[in-house]
Order: structure tokens, then sequence, then C-alpha cells
């Protein structure tokens, strides 16, 4: 698709979206930025920050008011689980839990898991993972519970280093009997690389760990920060057990993270933060606490009110904005999404963004001393490209990158397993990623400032 098409309607529906007009949703346009960060956080359009300031006008907590503000707010708030539930085809808002971003999702599942792990169980994660994926799982076995007597193994699976691709042979030959959790990301944030997460499943499931409700297999969690936002994610046909994205990568304002949990996981699993809110009402006594009703359990505390129904309402909003169904407004309704809304929406920005990536590693093999890293041209990618230049220090490039108005990033983007693994000294790469509002100009740009800064830089 090239930006500035208008819709372009078949029997089936459209199969592109207008960008310009998508773009004049959003502020940075018009102030000349090449927004090209977007693994790190998107955009949020306009039309979130008023939304917000008429939720401030009925400004009232959630579960704690018999108010009409407390109850509006009330239902805006669960209903936002629903949306939530339907973004990603959940059976039911029982099966989501909102934290502050992925990183906490991810701790919460550990926290949860942390008294189930037996002696002699083990972990197998990625040489992929973003640290938020990696860190909790070293920590649970190398800090944590060995404090309790229990070992437990953290095992990592490594990757093809000119692909950027699993070794799923290896990841398979690491999973056995003992493994109670296999933790892998969704898309990784530096290769651009996808992991066959169907094959993983099967891989987890055929496990033959014996668990504590008498089924066998191995739980699942997969990081999904760098998918949710590029593609559209169908929980029970992946059949995952736990799923966590952060919905400032997703339009949204900081400070909301979402985690899928399977109901009875959820059902069973001891909460990670214990207090108000999570308790059955009135069922609190020295020596007896029993929880809230699904999800509630998993919601101690005051929550991130406004930014949750923020955070789900900018999902509504970008299907308005890539506008598969014109017929009504989705944006501010309380209509519920149907998937194939949802997996058209995020199909269209799928087609879009892996446009824009393949267009920026393909004037990437242009730029000399230029090494990228993760799929060649043609192969599919998450739409981001991480690089370096030789003779050019990453983190000078990106700075140079951002005088001449292009939005990159330098570092190991918490991905430093992958970045050592590569031999990276400092363990760090130049990255641009794209969103749904990007543009092949704003490709081209990027890029041409790549070219001469790196020229200039070298000098
Ligand atoms: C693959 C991946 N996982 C996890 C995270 C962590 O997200 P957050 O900082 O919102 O917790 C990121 C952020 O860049 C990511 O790219």
């Amino acid at each position: 698709m090239r930006p500035g098409l208008r819709d372009e309607r078949t029997p089936h529906g459209i199969h592109s979206f207008d960008v310009d007009r998508l773009r004049s949703h959003f502020d940075f346009p018009a102030r000349g930025r090449i927004v090209t960060n977007n693994a790190a956080s998107t955009q949020p359009p306009r039309e979130l920050a008023a939304l917000l300031t008429r939720l401030t006008e009925g400004y009232e907590n959630v579960h704690r008011g018999q108010s009409v503000a407390s109850q509006r707010m009330t239902a805006l708030f669960e209903e936002s689980y629903d949306i939530f539930a339907q973004w990603l085809n959940a059976p039911s808002r029982r099966t989501i839990a909102t934290y502050r971003n992925t990183t906490e999702a991810v701790n919460a599942v550990m926290y949860s898991l942390l008294t189930d792990f037996r002696d002699g169980d083990n972990v197998v994660t990625t040489l992929v993972e973003h640290n938020s994926n990696f860190v909790p799982w070293w920590a649970m076995c190398r800090e944590i519970l060995p404090r309790f007597g229990r070992r437990v193994e953290c095992r990592v699976a490594r990757f093809d280093h000119r692909s950027g691709e699993l070794d799923v042979d290896h990841l398979a030959s690491l999973v056995d009997h003992r493994t109670k959790l296999v933790c892998v990301t969704g898309a990784s944030n530096f290769l651009g690389t996808k992991p066959p997460l169907e094959t993983i499943r099967s891989i987890a499931s055929g496990s033959g760990y014996v668990r504590d409700d008498g089924g066998s297999g191995s739980l699942l969690l997969v990081d999904a920060a760098q998918l949710v936002p590029s593609s559209h994610v169908d929980v029970q046909r992946l059949d995952v057990d736990y799923l966590a994205f952060s919905c400032h990568k997703v339009l949204a304002p900081f400070g909301v993270g979402v985690l899928y949990a399977k109901e009875a996981l959820l059902a069973r699993s001891r909460p990670f933060l214990y207090g108000g809110d999570m308790i059955a009402t009135g069922r609190v006594s020295p020596d007896r606490v029993e929880y809230n009703d699904l999800p509630w359990k998993y919601a101690a505390g005051t929550p991130n009110i406004l930014g949750v129904i923020v955070s789900a309402h900018a999902l509504r909003l970008l299907v308005d904005m890539v506008g598969v169904d014109r017929s009504r407004c989705w944006f501010g309704s309380s209509a519920p999404l149907p998937p194939s809304i949802v997996a058209r929406t995020m199909e269209l920005v799928r087609q879009h963004t892996a446009e824009l990536a393949e267009l920026a590693l393909c004037e990437a093999m242009a730029v000399d001393g230029l090494t990228w890293y993760g799929p060649g041209p043609g192969l599919p990618r998450s739409p981001l490209l991480a690089f370096n230049v030789a003779g050019v220090d990453p983190f000078a490039l990106a700075g140079a990158l951002g005088r001449e108005g292009v939005e990159a990033r330098a570092g190991c983007h918490c991905a430093t397993l992958a970045h050592r693994d590569l031999g990276l000294d400092p363990p760090a790469s130049c990255r641009v990623s794209f969103a749904a509002y990007n543009t092949r100009d704003d490709v081209t740009r990027a890029m041409d400032a790549v070219r001469r800064m790196s020229d200039r830089l070298r000098r």
C-alpha cells in the first residue's frame, strides 16, 4: 500500500487504508517529527487526550462508591476489560488482568506461580527475549527459590545468528518432563523475528510435565509486547496460557499493561498483589480471607482507572482510523467489537507496517558498511530494523539522526542477551521501528539520514 492512497473497496471489504487520514488524528506530523521509535512507544491520537479530559468531569473511584459518578466510572472501567478480551479474542473479561506494563504482567505471572514450582523443575526461555521475559525467570531461579531450598533451572534456547530465527530444535531439546513453563516472545524487538508459536505450543504441550491439576504439559507464556501492536492475536487459536502486552505501544498513554491468562489458571493461582478490592466483600477475618470473583481477584488496590479506560478505547479508535467498517463509530461506543473487525483492522496494520520494514531493509542494504540483524529481504519481520554501520558508534548515529528529526533509538533495546550472543561490543545497535501512521516517505527520509549521518560520522 502507498501512503495517501484512498480506501480501495473490494467485494470482500477494504484491503488498504488511508494513512494520511489516519495521521490527521495525531499532532506529531505537523511538528515535522519522523517518529521511528515506535517499538519503544507509539504516539497518542488527539481523541484520547479529549477522552481523558471528559472522564475527569465524572472523576470517581471504581467499586468504591454509590454515587452516579462512581457507578458510571465502574461501568466504563469494567467494559474496558471486555474490550481487551475482544481484542485478543479471549473468552471473557474474566481472563484479563491489568498492570502497569508488560514487565509488571510477566512479574505478576512469576509471583503467582512462584510457590508452585517443585524442586527439580525448570523454565525454558530464549536468547531473543527482552529482559522483561528473561530477568524475572532468571531471578526466580537464581535468587528467590534457592532461598526456599528449591532448585529450579532457567534454560535458554539459542537463535540462528544469520537469520535471527529462534532455534526451535534447540528449544525442543531443552523442554522435558520437568519443564513447568516455556516463556517466549511473540516478536523480537531487536531481530524482528517471530518465533513459531503454534510449534512452540505443541512442544510445550507434549513435554510430559505432570501439572498440579492432574493434566500433562508445560505452561506457555508469550510476551506479545511487539506482537499485539502489529498483528492480530487470537489467544484461543494460539492456545497460550499467558500473554502480555503494553498499551503504550498501541497508541495509548503510558501506564497500562494487559495480561491474558486462561480462566482456570487465574481461578486457581495465587494473586500477585494482595489488599483491597481483590477480596470477596465482607469475607476477611483474622483466620480466613476469600478472594473476589475474576477478574477482580487480580485488581488489588485502586487501579489506573482512567488509564485503563483510555487504553481500551485507543483500540476502538484504531478500528475507526483504519476504517474497515465505516457504518459506525466504535470509539466511545459500548458495542462489542466483533472478532472479524479486529482481525481485519490488524491485518491491514500488519500489511502496511511490514511493507515499511521491507522498504527500510532495502534502503539499508544500499548504505555503505551497514549490517542489519534478523531476516533478509522478502522474509517476514516485525516492523522494525536494527543495524550497525562499520566504524560508526550507534549512539552517535542515533544522536545525529535525532538532530535531523529522525527519531531512532540506539542501545541494546533490553535485548541484551541477543546483542551479547552476537558478540556486539558494546552490546548496542541503532533501530528504526514503524507504526500504522508511518509513511513510505518517513522510511526513505529516515534511511537517507542514516546514509548521510553515517558518512559524516565516519570521516
Ligand atoms: C518484546 C518486548 N517485551 C517487553 C517489553 C517491555 O515493555 P514495557 O516496558 O512496557 O514493560 C518490550 C518493550 O520494549 C518489548 O519490546
